[in-house]
């Protein structure tokens, strides 16, 4: 990917990148929804990344392309107003330099730059966040300055919730900077602390994207996060992660019934990635496939943001040879179902879920075949 990027980079700025980084997309493996109510949440980088090639310029320009846009994007010198249409993709960029500046640190004042990505776009992957975490590396090393793999994370999702509008815990940036190869990465969301865990030998991810997205899913998520703060409210607790099943139920009588629901399935899930975290040290992966199996059952009937296509793919999924378990992966109402299997599922196993799904839904599904790989990184 790295000479097809210089090739391109060449090919639009006439010149060759001076800087190359690198951060991969997600998957969340367990803890739906538990990210923004300061609970632990289990992700996993994946071997599907944006790459960010970037070469300084003295004239103060900056020159935004991508492989997925066809036009070069340039705003006006000094601006940092957000863009929108087919040219909104550059607030990601561009709001990591707002996050950059507004954090105290040097940003590169002009730049020639190029993103390219291999992260399906709207699979519930996060190539938002890997193009966030990429372009941040590649402008913190043509400023010169250094920061801690923390810091990163942070100006990721600094970017993603102020400039880019969307209200997200730190789950996709904090996967994507702190990802290890054939490891999960546990986020204590408070702190937030990150730490990695490793994965027996074997196994490795599929993912299944139903490209059926409700129309109002940022407006459902927003209702959802709303749902659980009121939740913790009435509970009489700063966020869920302080609640036990036990204040929960004492509660039930004050609590509406959607923000009951809600605090149930996010207490219940803290709960399962402790366990999921104990199964994976134990080596019991077919402990921590029944834990995913709850989780997903847990979003359908609890905090109700899973679809009838998400739902028939983690049936189906349930009674496959070889698959240890399966769920939603991400915001849920709609997107991306992710399974854990040994290679007895393989492509076979995978193109009969696809088969079926078709036979179902009319369509096929994208399946994406993914290992634990690295965080961001430089490359040059
Ligand atoms: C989206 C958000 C994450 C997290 C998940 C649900 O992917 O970006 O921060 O809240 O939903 O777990």
């Amino acid at each position: 990917m790295t000479d097809a990027l210089i090739a391109k980079f060449r090919a639009i700025h006439a010149r060759a990148p001076e800087i190359i980084a690198r951060a991969p997309g997600r998957i969340e493996f367990i803890g739906n929804h538990t990210d923004y109510n300061g609970g632990s949440v289990l992700g996993a980088a994946i071997d599907r990344s944006a790459w960010v090639g970037l070469a300084r310029r003295s004239d103060g320009r900056r020159r935004f392309a991508s492989d997925t846009h066809s036009d070069v994007v340039e705003p006006q010198a000094g601006a940092f107003d957000r863009l929108t249409g087919s040219h909104s993709w550059v607030n990601y960029p561009l709001g990591i330099l707002v996050a950059m500046r507004d954090s105290g640190l040097k940003i590169p004042a002009g730049f020639d730059y190029l993103a390219v990505s291999n992260v399906p776009l709207g699979a519930g992957l996060s190539s938002s966040a890997a193009i966030e975490l990429s372009s941040c590396m590649a402008f913190l090393e043509a400023a010169g300055e250094t920061i801690s793999r923390e810091a990163l994370v942070a100006l990721g999702k600094r970017a993603e919730n102020e400039f880019v509008g969307v209200p997200c815990g730190i789950l996709d940036q904090g996967v994507s900077g702190f990802g290890r190869k054939d490891h999960l990465v546990y986020i204590d969301c408070r702190g937030p602390r990150f730490k990695t865990v490793p994965l027996p030998a074997g196994p490795s991810f599929w993912v299944f994207n139903t490209h059926s997205k409700h129309a109002l899913v940022d407006g459902l998520y927003a209702a959802r996060h709303s749902e659980c703060m009121e939740a913790a409210r009435v509970i009489g607790v700063p966020l869920l992660v302080d609640a036990s099943p036990a204040m929960l139920a004492a509660a039930e009588g004050r609590l509406s019934r959607p923000a009951y629901k809600r605090a149930r399935h996010v207490i219940d899930e803290i709960a399962r990635v402790e366990q999921a975290v104990e199964a994976l040290g134990a080596g019991d992966l077919a402990a921590v496939g029944k834990l995913l199996f709850a989780s997903h059952r847990s979003s359908r009937t609890w905090f109700e943001n899973t679809s009838p296509e998400l739902d028939f793919l983690v049936d189906s999924l349930e009674s496959e040879k070889g698959v240890y378990g399966a769920r939603l992966t991400g915001g849920g109402f709609g997107g991306a179902a992710m399974a854990l299997a040994s290679d007895a599922f393989g492509e076979k196993g995978a193109g009969r879920i696809a088969d079926a799904y078709l036979e179902k839904f009319g369509a096929r599904p994208d399946v994406l075949h993914a290992r634990a790989e690295d965080g961001a990184s430089l490359v040059t």
